[in-house]
């Protein structure tokens, strides 16, 4: 019997083998685009302005928390208080100290790393789109421990949207830091979070976010060494 292809209905065997031909040729195609866009090996991953921009921010970040906790052992939100022995500034006034030299190395170089970013087309080609099927599909492999890091070049969904995710919390935790840093000179920024007490809260709660994307981050880069490699050598 001549088997009717489903979707031309009525085509002979021969237009069949044409439309299989095709697909073949397709698939042949996908696979030798990705071939290509894979690494050669001694091939640069990340460029220098990534990595220098990168391990400053994570310099910038870990005296902003470090020194946010001092601030904020002054005058707890919550009930709790950070042990002295992982704040920074000794007291108040040395963290705010702190908190404001490095507001501006995070601040400068978050603005050089996201411009470069944009101009250089990295983040258009490295972390969109982000697809939720492609974040459930993926997170799901990433719980199983099925989660391919072979290729460094590209970013799965997890990773792109945990990346975009806390570049989005970078910016609101400079917004919120500076409604609350000038209140009065900045108070539309201020009126805007809802006010002075209400915007403590959203710098807390977005450095509660970066913590929580750090811990994650560092454990992920330790369980595949050649990413952190990648980070610092650049291949
Ligand atoms: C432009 C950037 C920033 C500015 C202008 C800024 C400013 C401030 C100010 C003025 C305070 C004192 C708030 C108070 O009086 O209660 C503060 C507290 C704090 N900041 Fe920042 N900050 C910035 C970025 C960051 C970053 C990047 C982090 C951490 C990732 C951070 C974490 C904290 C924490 C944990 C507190 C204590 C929270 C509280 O009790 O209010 N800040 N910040
Ligand atoms: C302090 C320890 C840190 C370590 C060991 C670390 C390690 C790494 C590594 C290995 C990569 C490459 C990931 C890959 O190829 O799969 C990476 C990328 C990245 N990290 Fe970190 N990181 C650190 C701190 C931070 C901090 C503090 C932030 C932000 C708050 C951050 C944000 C990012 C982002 C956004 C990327 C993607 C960069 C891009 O491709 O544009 N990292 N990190």
């Amino acid at each position: 019997m001549e088997p009717k292809c489903p979707v031309t209905p009525g085509s002979g065997r021969g237009k069949l083998r044409a439309l299989h031909r095709e697909k073949a040729m397709t698939v042949e195609a996908t696979h030798e685009t990705r071939i290509a866009a894979a690494p050669s090996t001694g091939e640069t991953i990340h460029p220098l302005w990534l990595r220098v921009t990168h391990w400053i921010n994570a310099i910038a970040v870990l005296v902003m928390i470090a020194s946010g906790w001092e601030i904020y052992n002054a005058a707890p939100l919550f009930p709790f208080h950070y042990p002295r022995a992982i704040t920074l500034g000794g007291w108040l006034a040395g963290a705010l100290l702190w908190h404001f030299a490095a507001m501006w190395l995070f601040v400068v170089n978050g603005l050089a790393y996201i411009g470069l970013g944009i101009v250089t087309g990295r983040f258009r080609r490295k972390l969109l789109p982000i697809r939720a099927g492609d974040v459930i599909s993926d997170a799901g492999a990433a719980l199983k421990g099925k989660l391919s890091h072979a290729d460094l070049s590209v970013y799965n969904a997890v990773q792109k949207l945990l990346y975009l995710g806390v570049i989005l919390a970078g910016m609101v935790i400079v917004l919120s830091g500076m409604a609350i840093w000038k209140p009065i000179q900045m108070q539309e920024l201020t009126a805007l979070f809802g006010g002075y007490d209400a915007a403590r809260y959203v710098h807390f709660f977005a450095m509660a976010s970066i913590v929580g994307f750090l811990v994650i981050h560092i454990v992920m880069a330790f369980l595949v060494p050649k990413s952190l490699r990648a980070m610092i050598t650049g291949r």
